[in-house]
């Protein structure tokens, strides 16, 4: 199932020319929005564990991959981008649609997955633009935990939660 792009999409999108430069990794890429608007500022690899959006996002001349987080990725990066799915489970939801949008149990899981193995994908100076809800979880403390400090670049209010916008860095 694709993406349709939505307010998390667009909120990203927003920032990506700020630190968009060089080699840059779109992670989840979906419908390609955050991989197009990024191909205008550097060189992109999109990935995602979805076939249909990878052919998809292909026909937009951008570079594609199967990938689980960084499970096909071998290269570093100057930005790497991620719309994580980031709801907690609801277990009403059909399963095609939760690959899309709850990211585990909790919904930061996929997250601490991501944090877990980006540091050894950055180059010097590489940097992560990175977006999540009030719902997630403490992405904070997972980013800390990760060696990793953040600064919240925009906070947007939905129905029932907050979108952060986050920009990310290794500590050392
Ligand atoms: C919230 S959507 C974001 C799509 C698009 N980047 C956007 O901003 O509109 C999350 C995307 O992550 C993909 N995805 C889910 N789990 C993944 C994983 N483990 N590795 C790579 N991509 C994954 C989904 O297939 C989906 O396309």
């Amino acid at each position: 199932m694709i993406y349709e792009a939505r307010e998390d999409s667009f909120l990203l999108m927003k920032h990506i020319k700020n630190y968009a430069k060089g080699e840059i990794l779109d992670i989840g890429t979906g419908s390609g929005i955050l991989a197009k608007e990024a191909s205008k500022y550097g060189n992109v690899l999109a990935v995602d564990i979805d076939q249909d959006a990878l052919d998809l996002v292909k026909k937009l001349g951008i570079r594609t991959k199967k990938s689980d987080l960084f499970s096909n990725v071998k290269e570093s990066f100057d930005l790497i981008i991620f719309n994580p799915p980031y709801l907690p489970e609801d277990q009403e939801e059909d399963e095609d649609s939760k690959k899309i949008t709850t990211g585990g149990k909790k919904g930061h899981e996929l997250i601490e997955r991501f944090f877990s193995q980006v540091r050894k994908h950055l180059n010097k100076n590489g940097k992560i633009l990175i977006i999540f809800s009030s719902l997630t979880g403490d992405v904070f403390k997972i980013m800390e935990k990760y060696g990793f400090e953040f600064r919240i670049l925009e906070k947007e209010k939905l129905f029932f939660e907050e979108l952060y916008v986050c920009l990310c860095k290794k500590y050392i």
